[in-house]
């Protein structure tokens, strides 16, 4: 009765230049691992769950790369988007497709794009989820203990007095400003909603009529079990009238029936590039290196990616992002990885 859905049609922009429109930085291998993000996540989740179950979610334009990345499932395991619509829209066709083939499906629903560090922790923590999404109508989160007032995450209030592992959730609030997230952190109960959610396919359709009834209305009829032509262009004539709104502020903020289980896993969304160095093994002043044989001087904090095969020799550079792709040399203030975004509207005006 298990599935997962993977979410793989964002873009990365904060991840340019490795991650572009037409690649973006889930189907890279951004961990010098020799394993794209997206096939780790599959084979995180093919552990417990069954390959012919999962199902990835991503656009129309990325279907050859998943195939290519993912050769063990099959054209039919892919959901197809004709416009990006955010994460609510895709999530209901998701549900919709499994709910055709297994009226009980319990599904999971995770990101393409995060670091989980303890593989079987996290198979330990989806597996009580699971059991306790079976059991009644419960929206369930992952939840993380925050460490700073992240403005870009969700925040999820348990109940304090609440000892149980699993807890009801008073209170889910996607990316608070500044102030909100300080006075969260100091409240003790709050953790960071990690994008993961279990779910039966039963709840989260009704959650979608209850609290989404216009977008449920629209895909009420026409998914079908196998992706036929006929769904095919019911989708391209409808998905755009969907609204433009994410599963978090269209759904959490909204239900009552929201439960949260803490992880007990290391997790990391793998947002900007100050991310990744974070995360990656680095050498004793700090410079984490992917792909590049190099020779470092004087440099400490920095954040090398390359993909060109060039030697980088390095004297006198500090916490800079350097990542060098065929096409793109790029030197960046590792402390203004966030205007990453910003630069990419810049540049599309001039080239
Ligand atoms: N298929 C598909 N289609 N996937 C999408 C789309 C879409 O239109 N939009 C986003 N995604 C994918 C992204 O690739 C990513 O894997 C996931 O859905 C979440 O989208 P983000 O855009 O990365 O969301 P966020 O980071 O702003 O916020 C979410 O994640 C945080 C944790 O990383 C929220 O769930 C927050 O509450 C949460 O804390
Ligand atoms: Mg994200």
């Amino acid at each position: 009765n298990y599935y997962a859905v993977i979410m793989a049609g964002g873009i990365g922009s904060r991840f340019w230049p490795i991650s572009t429109r037409d690649f973006p930085k889930q189907f890279h291998d951004m961990l010098g691992t020799g394993e794209t993000l997206l096939q780790k996540t599959f084979s995180r989740l093919n552990k417990i769950i069954p390959s012919e179950n999962i199902f990835i979610l991503t656009n129309d334009s990325y279907l050859e790369i998943t195939l290519k990345q993912l050769p063990q499932i099959s054209e039919e395991q892919v959901i197809l988007e004709p416009a990006m619509r955010n994460t609510a829209p895709c999530i209901l066709l998701s549900a919709l497709k499994i709910k055709k083939q297994n009226e009980n499906a319990i599904m999971l629903v995770a990101p393409s794009d995060h670091w989980i560090e303890d593989e079987n922790a996290f198979q330990v923590d989806v597996i009580s989820c699971f059991e306790a999404a079976q059991k009644d109508e419960k929206l369930l989160t992952l939840g993380i203990e925050p460490t700073f007032p992240n403005t870009g995450y969700g925040y999820i209030e348990s109940e304090k007095e609440n000892l149980s592992e699993i807890k009801h959730v008073k209170q889910f609030r996607e990316k608070p400003d500044y102030e909100t997230a300080k006075k969260f952190l100091a409240e003790g109960n709050f953790l960071w909603n990690a994008g993961i959610f279990i779910w039966s396919v039963k709840s989260i359709i009704n959650s979608f009529e209850k609290y989404l009834p216009e977008m449920a209305s629209i895909f009420e009829n026409g998914i079908e079990v196998l992706n036929t032509s006929e769904e095919k262009k019911f989708i391209s004539e409808n998905y755009e009238k969907a609204e433009n709104i994410s599963i978090d502020y269209g759904i959490l903020e909204k239900a009552n029936n929201v439960f949260v289980k803490k992880a007990s896993f290391d997790w990391n969304d793998l947002g900007t590039w100050g991310a990744l160095h974070e995360k990656l093994q680095k050498d004793e002043a700090e410079n984490a290196v992917v792909n590049a044989l190099h020779h470092l001087k004087n440099a400490s904090g920095n954040m090398i990616y390359t993909t060109s095969g060039k030697l980088v020799v390095i004297d006198g550079l500090i916490d800079f992002i350097i990542v060098d792709k065929k096409d793109v040399l790029m030197l960046f203030p590792k402390k203004k990885e966030q205007e990453i975004k910003q630069l990419l509207n810049e540049l599309s005006e001039k080239f």
